[in-house]
C-alpha cells in the first residue's frame, strides 16, 4: 500500500518510534509519579525528558507548560473550556477542524459565549486585519489553526499573535498539521494556548498529544483525578502540568513520542517540511493532464512557489468522479491510501466550494518517498484518461 495519508495520521512510523515503545512497556512500564520504586521514577523521568524535549521544539515559556494530552481535540477542548466565561466573545475562521468547530459551536448553542468566524481569502489566508476588524470589547480568545488540513494553507499566526496581544485577548493556535514539519515558537509568536498531535507530524504512536499554555494562559482543570503528589489535597493542585493532567498517562505512546520527537529535533524542521513539499511539487510535475483537475490553488502554490507557506498535502477533485469515488478507486485498484470527503472541516469546504461532497487529499509524510508520489501520480494520470 502507498500510504498518503499523513496529515490523519502518520504512517509507518521510523522504526525508533516502535522501538522505543515496545521497550519502554517491556522494562519500565511503571506508573510516573504514583510512587518512589524504580519503574516509576524511569516512567517519570521519560516523560519530564519528553516534555523538554518539545518545550525546545515548539518554543514553550517551560517543560512544565507543555501539558500531555489524548490527541489535538483532547487539547482544543482542554484550552477551549478552560479559559472561556459566560459572555465571552470568540473569534475563529472558516478553515478549522471541527475539533476547534464544535466545542465553540456548542458554547455558543448553549448561550455561554457570541461567536464570529471569518472568511478566508482567495488565498486560503486568514487576515491579521479581519481579526482586528472583529475585535470587540467581551473578544477574550483567537482560536486559528496554524495550517489547514484542507488547503495546507500556513497562517500568520505571528501577525495574529501580536495583535491579539495589543487587545490583551488570548490566542488559541491548533498546530495539529504544522507540529514536526513547519517552524513554531510559542513565545516568539505571542500564542498562548498551541494544541499539537503527537501522532502526525511528530512521528508518535495515535493517543498523544499536547497543549502549550503561555504565560498569560491559565485554563481551569477539567479532567480532575490522580496526579501522584499532592494526594492530601481535596482539589486538583493547581500548578501545571498536574492541574491538567488527572489520571494515568499514556506512558508507552510518550515513549514512542519521545523518540519522534528526537528525530524531528535532529534532523531539522525546516529540512523535513522542505523534502515534503518537495514530494508534493514531483507529484505535481508527473501529472500529465493537470488541468483535469481541480487544485484549489495548490497547484500553482507548489509549481511556481515550491510550496513555500504549505504543508504536504493536496487536496483536489477530477470531474466525472466523486471524491468518495475517487478515493475508493484509489484504494482497491491502485492500493493507494487518500482521504475523501469533508476531512473534519465542513467551513472549509464551504469556502472551496466543495461541499457537501468534499475532495480527494493526498498527504505525504515523514517516510514517504519519490517513487510513492510518482505511483500516485500513475494512477492519477491513468484514472484521469478514463475521465477524458
Ligand atoms: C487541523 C486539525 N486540527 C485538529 C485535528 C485533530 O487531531 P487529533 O485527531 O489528534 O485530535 C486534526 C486532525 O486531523 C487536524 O487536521
Amino acid at each position: 500500500m502507498i500510504y498518503l495519508d499523513n496529515a490523519a495520521t502518520s504512517y509507518p512510523k521510523p522504526e525508533a518510534v516502535y522501538d522505543a515503545a515496545a521497550t519502554f512497556a517491556r522494562t519500565s512500564g511503571g506508573n510516573p509519579g504514583r510512587a518512589g520504586h524504580r519503574l516509576a521514577v524511569e516512567a517519570e523521568t521519560m516523560i519530564d525528558d519528553t516534555r523538554r524535549l518539545l518545550a525546545r521544539l515548539l518554543g514553550a515559556p517551560r517543560p512544565e507548560r507543555v501539558v500531555f494530552t489524548l490527541n489535538a481535540t483532547d487539547a482544543l477542548n482542554m484550552a477551549i473550556k478552560g479559559v472561556l466565561r459566560p459572555g465571552d466573545h470568540v473569534i475563529t475562521s472558516v478553515l478549522e477542524h471541527n475539533s476547534v468547530n464544535r466545542p465553540l459551536n456548542r458554547l455558543e448553542r448553549d448561550g455561554t459565549i457570541t461567536l464570529t468566524r471569518l472568511p478566508a481569502g482567495a488565498d486560503h489566508l486568514i487576515d491579521p486585519q479581519a481579526v482586528a476588524a472583529a475585535w470587540r470589547p467581551a473578544t477574550r480568545l483567537v482560536a486559528v489553526t496554524h495550517a489547514s488540513n484542507v488547503v495546507g494553507t500556513v497562517q500568520p499566526v505571528g501577525a495574529i499573535g501580536r495583535l491579539v496581544r495589543e487587545r490583551g485577548g488570548l490566542l488559541l493556535v491548533d498546530a495539529a498539521q504544522t507540529a514536526g514539519v513547519v517552524p513554531i515558537d510559542v513565545e516568539g509568536d505571542a500564542i498562548d494556548l498551541l494544541a499539537f498531535t503527537g501522532h502526525k507530524g511528530l512521528l508518535g504512536p495515535t493517543g498523544t498529544g499536547g497543549l502549550v499554555v503561555g504565560d498569560r494562559a491559565e485554563p481551569a482543570s477539567w479532567r480532575d483525578g490522580g496526579t501522584g503528589g499532592d494526594s492530601a489535597s481535596p482539589l486538583q493542585p493547581d500548578e501545571l502540568p498536574y492541574r491538567l493532567e488527572g489520571g494515568t498517562p499514556n506512558v508507552f505512546g510518550i515513549a514512542g513520542l519521545r523518540a519522534g520527537v528526537r528525530i524531528v529535533l535532529d534532523e531539522g524542521v525546516e529540512v523535513i517540511g522542505r523534502r515534503e513539499r518537495e514530494l508534493v511539487t514531483l507529484l505535481l510535475r508527473q501529472l500529465t493532464t493537470p488541468d483535469r483537475f481541480a487544485f484549489y490553488g495548490a497547484d500553482d502554490a507548489f509549481l511556481r512557489g515550491g510550496g513555500v507557506g504549505r504543508v504536504g498535502l493536496l487536496s483536489f477533485n477530477l470531474a466525472g468522479f466523486s471524491p468518495s469515488e475517487l478515493g475508493l478507486l484509489l484504494d482497491h485498484t491502485f492500493d493507494i491510501a487518500a482521504r475523501s470527503g469533508l476531512d473534519c472541516a465542513p467551513y472549509a469546504h464551504r469556502h472551496l466550494g466543495t461541499f457537501p461532497d468534499g475532495a480527494v487529499r493526498l498527504s505525504v509524510g515523514y517516510l514517504t518517498t519519490a517513487n510513492d508520489v510518482r505511483r500516485a501520480a500513475d494512477a492519477l494520470n491513468e484514472v484521469s484518461a478514463l475521465a477524458g
